[in-house]
């Protein structure tokens, strides 16, 4: 198995350090215009082999996708992460070019690869890439679901004093903050989170995810890496090892929850298809409002995607 992360920065790098430590393939490539800088990164991780006991080959490569050939997952992080102030939206333009690029530089070396996109403004990033691999939806989706989740798993085995592994939960809708965190689908050991917690701390948490992405903005001056890095790592080992773990991801939705057209936060199954398959929730009127409201935000940044012909 052979895994090429796009971009070398702080994700990319996370993501494919986590991947070599937990040898999920036999090769992860990382790519990075910088001169030097994925070889670097990746010589990095490779000395940590002989320390952490793994076989996995980490390789750089600036700019050469002759090097990605073949590669069965491609991680797209590439793109300018947030700073102090702005919005993910902020980053649409820029980041929809340098999507672009990557995706058709990717596919002409991988045509049968499974895309995991994690740039930013991920829903619509996630759907640049789909517009411009031209293959089944089902190959192409966003990571953003299992880092929003984690987050509200961690605030939530914080409040709870319980571990963090025993907390499940279903989140949905675009990765900002009209995302739907679902307390009526936590459980904790299996115990619905309801029983467990007050109503007002609940709703705390809640918010709190939302903004959970802005909160390491303004404590770092960048967007965080760790966590996303461990999600999108984890999303690729469940399409390697096709484990089809149920996990949020960001989906090209026809027709699922009466939406149409859209990529946004839904349940799936993750095997070695890429997407095997949506689930769809009986949600409740407040939810499903819910839902509306972030299918319309995440639908006003693609209108400005479709706008400059991405
Ligand atoms: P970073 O700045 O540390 O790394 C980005 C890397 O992309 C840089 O090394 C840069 O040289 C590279 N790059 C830029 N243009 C490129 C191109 N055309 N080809 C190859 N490489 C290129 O940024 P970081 O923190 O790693 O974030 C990466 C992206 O992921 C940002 O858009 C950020 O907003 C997004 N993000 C998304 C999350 C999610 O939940 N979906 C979570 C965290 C970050
Ligand atoms: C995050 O949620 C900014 O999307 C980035 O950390």
């Amino acid at each position: 198995m052979k895994v090429t992360v796009v971009g070398a920065g702080n994700v990319g790098a996370t993501c494919a350090n986590v991947l070599a430590t937990r040898e999920v393939a036999n090769e992860v490539v990382l790519l990075d215009i910088k001169e030097g800088f994925a070889e670097g990164k990746a010589l990095d991780i490779w000395e940590t082999a002989p320390i952490n006991l793994y076989d996995t080959r980490t390789v750089g490569s600036t700019n050469d996708y002759a090097k990605t050939a073949n590669s069965d997952v491609v991680v797209i992080t590439s793109g300018l992460p947030r700073k102090p102030g702005m919005s993910r939206d902020d980053l649409i333009a820029t980041n929809a070019g340098i999507v672009k690029t990557v995706t058709e530089n990717v596919m002409k070396h991988s045509p049968d690869a499974i895309l995991v996109i994690v740039s930013n403004p991920l829903d619509v990033m996630t759907y640049c890439a789909y517009l411009n691999a031209h293959v089944d939806s089902k190959r192409v989706f966003g990571m953003a679901g299992i880092l929003d989740t984690a987050r509200y798993r961690a605030f939530l085995a914080e409040e709870l004093n319980v571990s963090p592994k025993d907390i499940q939960a279903v989140l949905m809708g675009g990765h900002g903050d009209t995302m739907v965190p679902l307390p009526r689908y936590t459980t904790v050991g299996g115990i619905p989170v309801t029983e467990l917690i007050a109503e007002d701390k609940l709703n705390a948490i809640v918010e709190r995810t939302k903004k959970g992405g802005g909160e390491i903005v303004n404590l770092l001056g960048t967007s965080a890496w760790y966590a996303p890095g461990a999600a999108a790592a984890q999303m690729v080992e469940a399409i390697v090892r096709d484990q089809r773990r149920v996990f949020p991801c960001c989906a090209w939705l026809q027709g699922e929850y009466g939406v149409n057209d859209l990529y946004l936060g839904v349940p799936v199954i993750l095997g070695k298809n890429g997407i095997e398959r949506i689930i769809e929730l009986d949600l409740n009127d407040d939810e499903k409002a819910l839902l509306d409201a972030s299918e319309k935000a995440v639908r006003e940044v693609k209108d400005v995607l479709d706008g400059l012909d991405y």
